[in-house]
């Protein structure tokens, strides 16, 4: 991994000195005045990991299986339009990106929550906000995941905790597609998968099925305490 990029934003940054910036801003931006793009990304700060300890997690296993497809981290690849302005390869040099950390999913039969990064209707809620309460509507009947603001492991963990079986980045993988092709898309899975293996160890979690909802709690129940 390159010595410079060593979180999501560092990505960003290089990609915003690379790419055009009427490409960076198609990219980045979402509808309106935005409200709902920066509520994506600030949900994350409103909850609060909660973390178990005296827990052997000398090994912490990330893998998943979704739609009986077995994944190495609960973090796929999101549709996102227009990948040839990052890089000459585009979608290509993302696919092959997918396939290094197995991320690859064929065929959805689960609910994902999405605002569409928050570039279709703006003022809509921050999608980790209503997570809980469509998986508490599905009750178990399929999987749900989400996407939208994930940017650092510990958002992924966030996210598991509030139920969700796997979550889709889309700007991340733009960013690394911009930075360096096949091999950036790579990096950005790997510095994800390597941030929630992290996370999981701290908060005592060998596995994914052991993170659960006592994992998170609201910041502003926190503060009281
Ligand atoms: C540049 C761009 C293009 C997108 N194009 C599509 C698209 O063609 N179809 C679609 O369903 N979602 C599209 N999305 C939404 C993504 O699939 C995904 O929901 C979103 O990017 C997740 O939020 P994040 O970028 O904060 O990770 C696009 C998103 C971006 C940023």
């Amino acid at each position: 991994m390159s010595a410079q990029r060593v979180c999501v934003a560092d990505f960003e940054e290089e990609a915003k000195k690379v790419l055009p910036k009427a490409v960076y801003d198609y990219y980045r931006s979402g509808a309106d005045e935005q409200t709902t793009l920066a509520d994506n990304v600030a949900a994350f700060n409103r909850w609060r990991l909660v973390p178990r300890v005296l827990r052997d997690v000398s090994t912490v296993d990330l893998s998943v299986s979704v739609l009986g497809h077995k994944l190495s981290m609960p973090v796929c690849v999101a549709a996102t339009a227009m990948q040839r302005m990052a890089h000459p390869e585009g979608e290509t040099a993302t696919a092959r990106g997918e396939d290094a950390a197995q991320a690859v999913i064929y065929g959805v039969d689960g609910i994902l929550v999405s605002n569409h990064g928050a570039r279709q209707l703006d003022g809509v809620p921050a999608t980790l906000d209503v997570l809980e309460e469509v998986v508490q509507a599905v009750q178990g009947r399929c999987d749900v995941y989400m996407d939208g603001g994930v940017r650092r492991g510990t958002d992924v963990l966030k996210a598991l905790a509030l139920g969700a079986k796997a979550v889709f980045i889309g700007r991340p993988v733009l960013w690394g597609l911009a930075c360096q092709g096949e091999q950036g898309v790579t990096e950005i899975l790997e510095l994800l998968k390597e941030e929630l293996r992290l996370a999981m160890a701290l908060s005592g979690c060998r596995s994914v099925s052991e993170v659960s909802r006592s994992l998170v709690r609201r910041a502003d129940f926190t503060s009281r305490m």
